[in-house]
């Protein structure tokens, strides 16, 4: 037997970081490292990396990083013995009570203490489901939902009779301190110094967390008294707002399947794992958070949501675009029929009407806009709401290369210009944007929108060189490929600088007549015939910002260049700098 500090040295020695973060995080060989989306903060573009030679992990957008317990303690919310103790018994090294305790702090020895009780209780519910006499009512319930006894068995399905002193004479006969079982949330002191149960007359869904701990309950009544479902309470282990119920039985299957599957309720969970659907998980009834999805894309690429008919799932359904787009999860989305929700659904016509609705599942914008758009006239006040509305919501898809084609459907179905579009996405994102350096290593896209149509950079410059002709001096000597991707606009650039450096400024009334391509004739005529994006004092910004953005271009593509080169350090070095003040 090992005392704690050899046990830590041992599970070093055998534990392999890339493996252990591989189970809950995608990782991709990246040169000698391994990197992912990072699972403790919202980005798109993998910044979390790996290093299997010093067994460490660094994520450069939000700094976390450290060893094999670093990671396991912020992924699980875990202390470090505890952290030490999980991966012991996974690695299959003992360490001596004694010696695992030695390393405790009062908030590990709580939350163990609170595992022990939630563990107690979770068996003494199962206990009471399977007793002849109490459990019979209980039983007798799940049957009439169909749940199967394999289903009732792997997910800790119970019952609490409806009584004040079950569990609590339980713990009390176990002698368990009745205090800590209060802050595990599964009894409740009352006003004369003792305690009652929390969980009466309720059929239980023991919550089992990653790791196949219990982090707490939902009790369901048996009839339509309120409130229908009840919780454990906020505790040291149990946040219901980031909680996935089922993901402990699912995320193998989410993997293989690379899709989640993503229902509202503990019914609708255990119905379709009932009738075989094994990649799904349920929110327990709060909306979607940013931490929800993080979990998710760990394991797949991408999500349905099935949300219930009523005016509530869909609102839920549209909320939850901006989450999976921040997050980089792709996101489709299942309105289910009038009526039903998936447990209903299910046992009413089976799984493959099940599984049918999920493969037609629209992806999450369309459905999106379908939902926005419902009205079919608009006026212009209620078009321009809308486009305010959408913004932020499509904005996190610009390294999508399915960003340009939604612009085109929203100023298809709105009525309303790309280019109005793009700038009004332009502002929202430069009102929000700030990258870090990191990430930019790895994204060295620079400005791309798309690698198709036209880039933010294009639309802009366009629009002030064609609506501020007087900006063409400052511009001029920018090498366009710098800042234009799309071949059109490239010819009108350079069609309105040949015609400057011939004519001076009165030339830029003729441009059009001077373009040979049908195509860019028509692009320019719409980019003169639409809105200027600045105003007259809004150019010398404009002028710097692109100007801005042209070296920035510059610089990384140097960058790029020089990675693939493979020069010395201390050229990098020299670039890196140069881009950092490039930036202040
Ligand atoms: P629903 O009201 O849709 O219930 O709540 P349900 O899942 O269809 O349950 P059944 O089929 O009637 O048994 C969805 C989820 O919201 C949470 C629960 O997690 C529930 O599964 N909820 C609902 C609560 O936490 N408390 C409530 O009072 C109601
Ligand atoms: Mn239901």
């Amino acid at each position: 037997m090992a005392s704690f500090q050899s046990a830590k040295e041992e599970i070093k020695r055998a534990a392999d970081i890339v493996e252990i973060i591989g189970q809950v995080v995608q990782l991709k060989k990246a040169g000698k490292n391994y990197v992912g989306l990072c699972p403790f903060h919202s980005e798109k573009d993998p910044s979390f990396t790996v290093n299997q030679e010093r067994q460490s992990f660094h994520c450069f957008g939000c700094k976390k990083g450290g060893d094999v317990f670093s990671f396991w303690t912020e992924y699980h919310g875990a202390t470090f013995p505890e952290a030490v103790r999980d991966l012991a018994e996974r690695y299959h090294i003992d360490i001596t009570k004694d010696s695992y305790e030695s390393g405790d702090n009062n908030k590990a020895i709580q939350r163990k203490e609170l595992f022990k009780i939630n563990e107690k209780a979770a068996a003494y519910f199962e206990a009471i489901l399977e007793n002849p006499v109490k459990g019979k009512l209980g039983r007798d319930y799940l049957k009439r939902r169909s749940l199967s006894s394999e289903v009732i068995s792997q997910f800790r399905l119970g019952y609490a009779a409806d009584e004040w002193d079950g569990l609590t004479g339980f713990l009390r006969r176990n002698n368990v301190d009745l205090d800590m079982a209060v802050q595990a949330g599964v009894i409740v002191p009352n006003d004369r110094g003792s305690y009652y149960d929390r969980f009466r007359g309720r059929i239980i869904f023991t919550i089992l967390d990653q790791r196949q701990k219990v982090v707490g309950f939902g009790g369901r009544v048996l009839d339509d008294s309120l409130p229908k479902y009840l919780n454990t309470p906020e505790t040291p282990l149990f946040h219901k707002g980031e909680f996935l119920y089922g993901l402990n039985s699912s995320f193998s299957a989410i993997r293989e399947k690379n899709r989640a599957v993503i229902v509202e309720g503990y019914m609708d969970c255990l119905a379709l794992k009932n009738h075989g659907l094994k990649e799904v998980v349920a929110t327990l009834g709060t909306a979607l958070t940013a931490r929800h999805v993080r979990k998710l894309k760990g394991y797949a690429s991408e999500a349905v949501v099935v949300f219930d008919s009523d005016e509530a799932g869909k609102a839920a359904a549209l909320r939850s675009l901006p989450v999976f787009s921040n997050e980089g999860l792709s996101a489709k989305v299942v309105i289910l029929p009038n009526g039903y929700d998936p447990d209903a659904f299910v046992n009413a016509k089976g799984l493959n009407s099940f599984l049918d609705l999920l493969n037609r599942a629209s992806p999450i914008f369309e459905h999106y806009l379908d939902q926005k758009l419902t009205k079919e006239t608009l006026d212009i006040e209620a078009k321009a709401r809308i486009l305010k509305e959408i913004v932020p919501a499509i904005s996190d898809l610009n390294s999508h290369p399915q960003s340009s084609l939604y612009v085109k459907l929203i100023s298809e179905r709105l009525g309303i210009k790309e280019e109005i579009i793009w700038s009004e996405l332009g502002s929202y994102k430069s009102s929000q944007s700030k990258n870090a350096i990191g990430s930019d290593l790895i994204q060295t896209q620079g400005l791309g929108v798309s690698k198709t149509g036209k880039t933010l950079s294009d639309t802009q410059l366009l629009n002030l060189l064609a609506h501020h002709p007087h900006a063409i001096p400052s511009i001029i000597d920018i090498e366009g490929e710098l800042l234009i991707s799309d071949p059109v606009v490239m010819e009108i650039v350079d069609t309105i600088f040949e015609k400057y450096r011939q004519e001076g400024i009165n030339s830029c009334n003729r441009i059009e007549e001077s373009l040979k391509n049908e195509t860019a004739r028509i692009h320019f005529r719409e980019v003169l015939t639409g809105p200027s994006f600045y105003s007259e004092n809004e150019v010398e910004q404009a002028i710097e910002e692109i100007r801005a953005k042209a070296c920035q271009k510059k610089i990384s593509e140097s960058l790029t260049s020089f990675k693939r080169a493979k020069g010395d350090a201390e050229a990098l070095n020299q670039l890196l700098k140069l881009k950092r003040l490039n930036r202040s």
